[in-house]
């Protein structure tokens, strides 16, 4: 028989749609299957000052729908000292805590990592961040509502932008990753797209929206990632000085961070919260759960941050195609 183990489950990091389905899934999993549960709040802050909670499975009833995190998070500086992971450790300890589950990004996870390196202690990863930039996973918990949330904003300001006859720059988040600028790009139509994984040609973009300008377009949405070197205000100066397109910026912020999740990421947390468990149940240790081809994969955590995901180059040649201007029709000759 399975040994019963006592689970520790925190959320920590930027919050991300869905992680409240994945502290659900994690308790009832857990309870199910005679472990105990607990709660920590405020992520690694709250680990470190002992504010730690036993959960049973009313705890989490109604939360599934929830955005944010009923468990509260930080990104914790303390907890990046040795110090720091060895009052977390030692509080760990006081609860009988042996496992613990984080649901977080890269940040989250080297933590646990150091932890697990450091101390006689088990921890399995659930990838949860709006940037999908962890590898070992399609998506991470909260992209999809964040793509939603973002589309929904370009949405709204291209209808402002064709009555105006304007070209927007549309700044979303991505932190050092492109993916959610090209998600919302593509699904809002924009005419371009800017992500730090390929280098900006000014050149060419200033070509691209002379000739949508010269077309008589009558808007255009640039949608650019945070993590692009040229922030929204440096490509807007250079850009007006190239072309008469009446310019402005736009930064969606963390509204993008916010809202009731998605279906898509209500099932995938709940899914890789039921597997996290388990895992931890057969001696899992030191690894990542997520979802690669429709297929549950463990990924070690270390591997999780420093592997690049890779960008499917295909959309952005895809949506070069459908937002070229068309050529005039060559004049038939008689
Ligand atoms: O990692 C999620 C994220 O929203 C990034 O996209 C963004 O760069 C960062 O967090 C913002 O962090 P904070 O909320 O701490 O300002």
């Amino acid at each position: 028989m399975t040994q019963k183990k006592y689970i520790g489950v925190l959320t920590s990091g930027g919050d991300a749609p869905g992680m409240n389905a994945a502290i659900r899934a994690v308790v009832r999993t857990g309870i199910y299957h005679g472990n105990t549960l607990f709660g920590i709040k405020r992520g690694y802050e709250g680990l470190i000052e002992g504010d730690i909670h036993q959960l049973n499975r009313y705890s989490v009833s109604n939360i599934i729908k929830d955005g944010g995190t009923c468990l509260q998070t930080a990104r914790s500086s303390e907890f990046l000292t040795r110090e720091g992971r060895e009052k977390g450790f030692k509080n760990l300890k006081r609860f009988g805590i042996d496992s613990l589950i984080v649901i977080g990004g890269d940040g989250s996870f080297r933590g646990l990592h150091e932890l697990i390196q450091e101390f006689p202690m088990q921890g399995i990863g659930i990838p949860g961040t709006i940037d999908n930039d962890l590898y070992g996973t399609d998506y991470t918990v909260g992209f999809d509502t964040a793509v939603n949330t973002a589309l929904d904003a370009i949405d709204k300001i291209r209808d402002t932008a064709s009555s105006h006859s304007r070209l927007f720059i549309i700044e979303v988040m991505g932190r050092t990753s492109g993916h959610i600028a090209l998600y919302t790009g593509i699904g809002g139509g924009a005419e371009d797209i800017l992500i730090p994984e390929v280098p900006m040609d000014m050149q060419k973009l200033i070509a691209q929206l002379d000739a949508q300008y010269k077309s008589g377009k009558k808007s255009s949405i640039i949608v650019l990632a945070e993590g692009e070197s040229a922030g929204a205000l440096e490509i807007k100066a250079a850009i007006e000085k190239a072309i008469t397109w009446d310019i402005k910026v736009s930064v969606l912020g963390h509204i993008q961070r916010g809202g009731d999740p998605t279906a898509f990421d209500r099932i995938l947390a709940s899914r890789l919260g039921y597997e996290a468990v388990l895992a931890v149940m057969n001696n899992e240790n030191d690894k990542m759960a997520g979802m690669v081809n429709k297929t549950v994969t463990f990924t070690p955590l270390e591997e999780a941050w420093s592997k690049k995901k890779d960008i499917d180059m295909t959309y952005l040649t895809m949506n070069e195609v459908l937002a070229a201007q068309q050529q005039k029709p060559l004049e038939v000759v008689s």
